[in-house]
């Protein structure tokens, strides 16, 4: 047995102790939207009451970790990972509703949480159902889609503070949402969120549901592999716009592709690699930038680190 492999049994072995499952050597393209990255060793955590001392034991042993979410705007590199993946498992009742206020657990699916919701005569995110992923991941980005960006209905926010190891219930007024980002940082993991939504007829919000998915499903690739849209929009701009305008629908590099439908999509179309996607987003950049002269910034989240 090599060294690598004699610390990943102890490794295995320690975890015993805790509510988790161990599942060494995970292919992170079976984990990922885009279907792309190397292997990973992931870590779901059943209970989130344990995350402090699942966290704290990692600490003690010097290994770092990131925490997986739903995986649907995240990047991995081909090479995979050093770090420990943690993902926390669904909880079974992650929703919960008092009137007008919903508390959903941040591992539950953004889009099941907005269609329960809207089964209880709560609306005001029927924009946010296509948006695919966990709630947590969606609150860690301020995901947004059709006008409604979740951080606009948020009360409280429990989060697992990497830095300090605690757990904290926030206000609206300590946390900063803004276009696709939050002040919160890489390594605080979202346990829950409470929102303040609408109270509507269901009737009314499903009627919204569907126009929004009608949209989404005439301008995006949905039923192909990708990460959603690869860069942010600069603020006066459209980065879908400005590639389209540049001709550059249907380029490819191995199995990537960007979309022939929304030109800031990557798809893989055909066993793509994360260098493949990364030397397209190069392109994009770069052909962008001389044209139009603005830095485009990525949205996807990308995990660079070398293993
Ligand atoms: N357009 C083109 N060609 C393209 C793509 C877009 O000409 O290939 C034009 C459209 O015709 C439209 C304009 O560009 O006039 C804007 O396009 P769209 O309405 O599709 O919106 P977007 O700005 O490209 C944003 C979000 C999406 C979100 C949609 C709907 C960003 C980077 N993208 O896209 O979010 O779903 O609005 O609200 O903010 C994501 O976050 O991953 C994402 C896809």
């Amino acid at each position: 047995m090599t060294g690598a492999m004699n610390n990943r049994a102890r490794l295995a072995k320690e975890l015993e102790a805790f509510p988790v499952r161990w599942k060494p050597g995970q292919r992170m393209s079976e984990l990922t939207s885009l279907a792309v990255g190397g292997p990973a060793d992931v870590v779901v955590i059943e209970d989130p009451q344990c995350l402090p001392d699942v966290v704290h034991f990692f600490r003690s042993k010097g290994i770092p970790w990131r925490l997986l979410g739903g995986g649907s705007n995240l990047l991995v590199r081909d090479e995979g990972l050093r770090s420990i993946a943690l993902q926390l498992a669904p909880e079974r009742n992650g929703v919960l509703f008092d009137g007008p206020r919903v508390e959903i657990s941040a591992a539950a699916s953004l889009g099941t949480a907005v269609t329960r919701c809207a089964k209880n005569n709560l609306g005001g995110i029927a924009g946010l159902v296509g948006v695919p992923g966990t709630v947590g991941g969606a609150l860690h980005m301020n995901a947004g889609a059709y006008g409604t960006q979740i951080g606009e209905f948020v009360k409280a926010v429990k989060v697992f503070r990497g830095s300090t190891g605690e757990i904290e219930v926030l206000k609206p007024e300590g946390i900063r949402f803004e276009y696709r980002q939050t002040s919160f940082a890489a390594d605080d993991i979202m346990l829950s969120v409470t929102l303040e939504l609408i109270e509507r007829p269901y009737e009314r919000i499903v009627e919204r549901i569907k126009q929004c998915n009608q949209k989404r499903r005439a301008s995006q690739p949905i039923s192909e592999k990708s990460a959603g849209c690869i860069f942010k929009n600069p603020p006066g701009y459209s980065t879908g716009k400005m590639i389209d305008d540049l001709g550059m629908k249907g380029m490819r590099m191995g199995g990537a592709m960007i979309s022939d439908r929304h030109a800031n999509f990557i798809v893989n179309r055909q066993g793509a690699t994360a260098s493949d996607i990364f030397r397209l987003m190069d392109v994009m950049r770069e052909r962008v930038g001389k044209s139009f002269g603005v830095e485009l910034e990525e949205e996807v989240i990308v995990w660079r680190e070398s293993p």
